[in-house]
């Protein structure tokens, strides 16, 4: 038996796994499952972690707990590709079976130098000794553990790189999720964490070997922005740093920060070794299912972000959860830095799926019936004032008066509205699936990332005011996985 706040050996999930095939059939079966996004087998997923381009391979590790729908024990699932349209799924590639992680693998990063793989993850540890424990200020330890690959696949031991009494004083037990930047042949790790007055922060350390590491400083936002900050991503594009993260607990203001747990960018001036401050703060996604996202940089170059299409705490559901799974990746998406602004779209390589193309206008598209679930639609839209999009009788996108809303309400499982005003609106780019939707406005500068359980069939209906709207939908097939 698989229990909760034990250690988990790999001998037991081999066994667990070849005494669920059924269930795992049958999850496989539903038809609920995504055709091409990346989701667990059986159970439940949540963070991407370890993200990295290695030897040509990119490896994509995952927050996993296949025994519990609810996600209570934390495994490392480890899946490849080379081209982001053919996966193979490996065994899980970290468990929590040691004495420095047996309450879960948390959350980590990938570090590729000197041809080794280094992974920095969390290891969770809840204590049970004493009764009053609040698992905020005691009862906890949140380990920081180093691995060394040469494949990506197998490391050598386990080894702990910094406990409680190396953190520095002034915040919380809560200290997790480590992810590595360099600046000047000095190595720098972030951590997010909760301080004593109940606000997120940044925490930072630095070494020189990846084994020795030492506080080096603390990063707050000027006004408060939620109670913790979970998942922090430091990193450089095209010559700005920029501070991905997602507070916890922001208050909703407005169309903004309307779900339970945030996930912000953030612009950072300075240098790690100098100081840094942050001048501006932006909601990455607006959907109802985006959260703890990770970024790398592959061989090429690119700054690649992959987010868990699912949060925590939300007062909705994914009713797959009774039928055994719940939760994804996002699709891989291609940061790009412009003008003060991050702009995010799915990545070239996806475009392999595509199948059949329609080209249309608004007249022309009312003449056509459009039923697929799986599909790519992008609309120029070139300045337009006023728009109304209908994907099923159940999902409306409307844009009037700047404020572009996305209308779910009637197929969301408890997920409502979700809004962001615009200056104008020049394109839309959707990407359908059987259960999800992204939607990428004016050329990935807001982002909507949502799960969805239609009943109805799809259509795609658009009403505008701008005659010069053009359409262009292609149907997509499957990536495959092994
Ligand atoms: C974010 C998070 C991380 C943690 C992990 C545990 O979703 O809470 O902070 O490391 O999930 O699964």
């Amino acid at each position: 038996m698989i229990k909760k706040y034990h250690p988990v050996y790999q001998s037991e999930y081999e066994q667990w796994i070849s005494q669920h095939k059924k269930e795992i059939e049958e999850v496989n079966s539903d038809p609920r499952r995504l055709h091409y996004h990346l989701m667990p087998r059986i159970g439940w997923l949540n963070d991407p972690n370890g993200l990295c381009q290695y030897h040509g391979v990119y490896h994509i590790y995952y927050q996993y707990d296949p025994f519990d729908i609810n996600g209570e024990l934390k495994l490392w699932q480890h899946v490849t590709t080379k081209d982001f349209i053919h996966y193979e799924e490996h065994g899980p590639f970290l468990f929590p079976d040691s004495e420095i992680d047996t309450h879960g693998a948390y959350s980590g990063s990938a570090f590729v130098k000197d041809d080794q793989i280094h992974f920095f993850y969390t290891g969770n540890i809840k204590l049970f000794d004493k009764e009053d424990y609040d698992y905020i200020h005691c009862g906890r330890v949140a380990n920081t553990i180093h691995l060394v690959s040469k494949d990506g696949f197998h490391f050598d031991q386990k080894q702990l790189v910094m406990g409680m009494s190396d953190y520095p004083q002034g915040f919380t037990q809560h200290i997790r999720d480590p992810k590595l930047i360099e600046e000047n042949d000095m190595i720098y790790m972030v951590q997010g964490t909760r301080d004593l007055k109940d606000q997120g922060a940044l925490l930072i350390f630095a070494s020189k070997d990846l084994k020795h590491w030492q506080f080096h400083s603390c990063l707050h936002s000027e006004e408060p922005i939620g109670y913790m900050w979970e998942c922090p991503d430091l990193f450089d594009l095209q010559g700005q740093k920029l501070l991905i993260t997602c507070p916890q607990g922001v208050e909703t203001q407005g169309v903004d920060y309307a779900n339970v747990h945030s996930c912000t960018w953030m612009q950072i001036d300075g240098t790690i070794a100098d100081g840094l401050s942050i001048k501006k703060i932006h909601q990455l996604d607006r959907g109802f299912d985006f959260y703890a996202p990770q970024t790398f940089e592959d061989e090429q170059g690119r700054r690649i972000l992959i987010g868990w299409m699912g949060i925590p705490d939300a007062d909705y559901t994914n009713p797959t959860a009774k039928d055994g799974w719940q939760h994804a990746l996002t699709l891989p998406r291609l940061l790009t830095w412009k003008d003060g602004m991050l702009y995010q779209q799915p990545l070239p390589e996806l475009q392999q799926l595509r199948k059949e193309h329609d080209e249309c206008n608004e007249d022309t598209l009312n003449a056509m019936s459009y039923a697929e679930e799986c599909y790519e639609m992008a609309i120029h839209a070139d300045s337009c004032n006023q728009m109304k999009l209908q994907l099923s009788d159940e999902m409306i996108i409307t844009y009037q008066d700047h404020l572009f809303t996305l209308d779910i309400t009637a197929c969301g499982s408890g997920r409502t509205t979700r809004s962001v005003y615009l200056d104008t609106l020049k394109n839309i780019r959707v990407f359908s699936d059987t259960t999800s939707l992204e939607i990428f406005i004016n050329d990935g500068s807001e982002v909507f990332t949502t799960r969805i359980y239609p009943t109805q069939p799809r259509c795609v209906k658009l009403y505008t005011e701008n005659k010069n709207t053009v359409i262009h939908l292609y149907s997509l097939s499957a990536h495959q996985i092994n």
